[in-house]
This record gives structure tokens, C-alpha cells and sequence, in this order.
């Protein structure tokens, strides 16, 4: 993915200059962002060169890049951002202290947070609409992400998530920073169902054990909402009531259910190759 500007040396006043202290402004301002537990919060942190990138690619400004000491003498660090960014060279006992126990990437920026994502924020898109109902687990939320924008999905919302921000550092990595780009709103499963009511999209629930195999989704031409169930309890009594359509991914006995992203690519590809073949193109 293309960054805005690759430079491939941090300027000489960086190198001379790595921040050795955690009462460093620089570095006092990093410690703030990550111990602000807002669910809306004004700055937040990207990590990773690729990340950093797919952000500035979607406008969103960086307002300041940090590179740990290991990285920079690293061949490989580059630093994706255009100038009018404040670059930091931070030492790496700096940046371990700064993050504690999480985890944390040689290169990562701040950013202002943009606009949080939303229903309407789907609308007027031909693609299908990805629901996770009650999906958990941050990695999964960050590989259907990944896979919808992708696969042209119009986008993702998310219900009971426990998430407070789309924009969380975890979310960003999972989804190699393609929440950025693809609406990803999180919402009530009330103020999703009357979303996908009032413009009329069609809801197909997955499920291992539902009837209908999934090679029947070729037949729906139009965008649809593909409802994906918890990790723990599948899909909610109350989509399931509202489904137009109930599919599963066959499987080989002696198998429970699939992965939720996997669930999630095989259905997205199989509509899309559907409506594809029904096109006077395809
Ligand atoms: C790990 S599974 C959930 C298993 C859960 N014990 C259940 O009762 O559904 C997470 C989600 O992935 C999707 N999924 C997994 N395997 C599937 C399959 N073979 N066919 C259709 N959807 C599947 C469903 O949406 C499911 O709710």
C-alpha cells in the first residue's frame, strides 16, 4: 500500500537526539494518550508503517511519529508521513516504560481521532453489509474488516462488541488500519435492525446448522446484510427472527462450525461471485 512520502533516514537531529526520558514532554504527551480511557478519545495511536500509511491514505492527519532506537537503526524503518510531522526518536527503555504491558511496534504515530463511523454511513452503497452480533474478540472484528473492503463490502457494524471506538489500537492492527477507509459503526442491535428495515436490505443469518447451503446466496441478487453470530452463542434470537434467508457453509462431519472470519470471506465471496455471474458482464 502506497505511504504518502517514504523518506529513507530519519534526519540527523533524530539520531543524535533519542528521547531518554519518560518525563520528555514528547514523551509525557504519548503516556497521557494511552492512559485515557474515554470512549471517545481526541488523540489516538497508530502502530505500525503500514497502518500509519493506510490512515494518511484515507486524509487522515498524523500529528506526530515516534520511532523506538532499535528501529531506526533498522534498514527497514521507514517513515511514511509527509513533512509538517513532528518525528521523535524514542529510546527503546523510553518506550517500554511508556507502554508497560502492552504491546507495542517500533514505529507508531498520534493522530487526531477522526469522526467516528456511521449508519448512515452506509447508505447509498451497492455492497453487502457485514453484522457481527455480539462478535468479541478484536482480532476477528479486525480480519472481517480486512476481508469486507476487500471483498467490496459496504461495511461493518458491530453490536455488542464491548468496543467503546472503532479506533481502537487493536481494532487499527487487525484491520491493518482499513478502519480508516471502511465505514466499521458500532451500534445497538434496535438501531441496526431499523437501519437495515428502512433501506430495505435483505437479512441472510449464518449459521453451521441452518438449511439452506450456502451456494443458494448466488440466487439473491440483490446487497444483502450478512448476520455473523458470537464466537460463543451464534446468531441472536431476534436477527434470526428477522432473517430473509438462512445459510451454512457445509462442512465435513466431526467439525463444529468455522472461524467467524472465515465464515464471514466464504459467504462475501460466494454473494459477490453470485451477482457477478448475474451481471450482463459477467
Ligand atoms: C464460532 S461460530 C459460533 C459457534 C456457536 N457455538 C454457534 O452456536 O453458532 C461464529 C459464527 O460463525 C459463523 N459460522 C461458523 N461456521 C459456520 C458455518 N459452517 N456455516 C455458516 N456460518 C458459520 C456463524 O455466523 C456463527 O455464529
Amino acid at each position: 500500500m502506497a505511504a504518502a512520502s517514504v523518506p529513507s533516514e530519519a534526519p540527523a537531529h533524530q539520531k543524535a537526539g533519542a528521547i531518554e526520558s519518560v518525563r520528555h514532554p514528547a514523551a509525557r504527551r504519548v503516556a497521557d494518550v494511552l492512559r485515557n480511557r474515554s470512549g471517545r478519545p481526541r488523540i489516538i495511536v497508530i502502530d505500525d508503517a503500514e497502518n500509519i500509511g493506510q490512515a494518511t491514505t484515507s486524509g487522515l492527519r498524523i500529528d506526530s511519529v515516534y520511532t523506538t532506537s532499535s528501529a531506526a537503526s533498522d534498514q527497514c524503518a521507514t517513515r511514511p508521513v509527509d513533512d509538517g510531522v513532528h518525528h521523535y526518536l524514542l529510546d527503546d527503555h523510553v518506550a517500554n516504560a511508556l507502554f508497560g504491558g502492552q504491546k507495542h511496534t517500533r514505529m507508531f504515530a498520534l493522530a487526531r481521532a477522526p469522526r467516528a463511523w456511521a449508519l448512515d454511513d452506509l447508505r447509498g452503497s451497492r455492497g453487502d453489509v457485514v453484522v457481527l452480533d455480539g462478535v468479541r474478540m478484536v482480532g476477528n472484528i479486525g480480519a472481517i474488516t480486512r476481508t469486507a473492503s476487500a471483498l467490496g463490502a459496504a461495511g461493518v457494524i458491530v453490536l455488542d462488541s464491548g468496543l467503546r471506538t472503532t479506533f481502537d489500537r487493536r481494532l487499527i492492527r487487525a484491520s491493518r488500519g482499513l478502519v480508516f477507509s471502511l465505514p466499521v459503526v458500532l451500534a445497538s442491535r434496535t438501531e441496526c435492525a431499523g437501519f437495515l428495515q428502512r433501506e430495505k436490505v435483505r437479512i441472510a443469518t449464518l449459521s453451521a446448522d441452518a438449511e439452506s447451503p450456502l451456494h443458494a446466496i448466488r440466487s439473491v441478487t440483490d446487497r444483502i446484510a450478512l448476520i455473523l453470530g458470537s464466537e460463543r452463542d451464534g446468531v441472536s434470537q431476534g436477527f434470526d427472527d428477522l432473517a430473509n434467508h438462512r445459510f451454512s457453509i457445509p462442512m465435513k462431519p466431526g467439525v463444529e462450525s468455522l472461524n467467524v472470519s472465515v465464515a464471514a470471506g466464504i459467504a462475501l465471496y460466494e454473494h459477490a461471485a453470485g451477482q457477478e455471474a448475474a451481471s450482463p458482464s459477467g
